[in-house]
């Protein structure tokens, strides 16, 4: 299995995107969070923003909507030709029939689960998703401490999709950093999304490439 490391530019500097994403050479997409105020808390960015960052962007985006009505709005993000579109599995009302709708406009399909989501009633659609994102803290902010209580399930999930044959990344969000990336990779998560461990660090493209070998060293083969 291969690791990837998604760093989240929640945690980089908003007026300076484009320098941001420079910043980050060493890592294999860039994790862009929407959040609409009534799904999380907080409130980012939207579609005309992101649409920007896509032009300036030397890596693909892999987009975080923390919005309501997923049915609604997730189509108009894969329309827009985004690399990967993942919704919230709690704010979508036909699920598969959303992620048809995105592999369909061209975008890889993905599905975020909040921490005290189950991932069973899921399990049967696993070969309508490209990757299945299990949120490690409660979706809203950056910076949070990493939440163990949701190993068993990313330890579930990797069994099911190993079971399934299908080819679905395991995407973990929420306080990955140098002292819990290995507990998820071990879980049987292969993508890693870090906000403040790259952003907060030194030198991000340095803190990418450590995280991206303590992953892959924790890795069961
Ligand atoms: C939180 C976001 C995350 C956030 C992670 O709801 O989905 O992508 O940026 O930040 P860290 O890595 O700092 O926990
Ligand atoms: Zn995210």
């Amino acid at each position: 299995m291969t690791c990837r490391i998604h760093p989240s530019i929640l945690s980089a500097d908003f007026v300076n995107l484009e320098a941001e994403l420079a910043r980050i050479g060493s890592a294999d997409a860039v994790h862009v969070d929407v959040m609409d105020n009534h799904f999380v808390p907080n409130l980012t960015l939207g579609l005309p923003v992101v649409e920007r960052i896509q032009t300036v962007s030397p890596l693909p985006l892999d987009v975080h909507l923390m919005i309501a009505d997923a049915d609604r709005w997730a189509p108009l993000y894969a329309g827009a030709g985004l690399a990967s579109v993942t919704f919230h599995a709690e704010a979508a009302t036909a699920p598969i029939k959303l992620a048809r709708e995105l592999r369909a406009r061209g975008s890889k399909a993905g599905m975020a689960l909040r921490p005290v989501t189950p991932v069973e009633p899921y399990l049967d659609m696993l070969g309508e998703l490209d990757m299945l994102l299990l949120m490690t803290v409660e979706p809203g902010f950056g910076g949070q401490a990493f939440l163990d209580v949701t190993l068993p399930k990313i330890r579930r999930a990797r069994a099911a999709v190993d079971r399934s044959g299908a080819r679905v990344a395991i995407q973990v969000d929420g306080g990955i950093s140098a002292s819990t990336i290995e507990r998820a990779a071990e879980a049987g998560a292969d993508v890693f999304v870090a906000g403040s461990a790259v952003y907060g660090a030194h030198d991000p493209e340095a803190a990418v490439e450590r995280l991206r070998a303590l992953a892959q060293a924790a890795t069961r083969v």
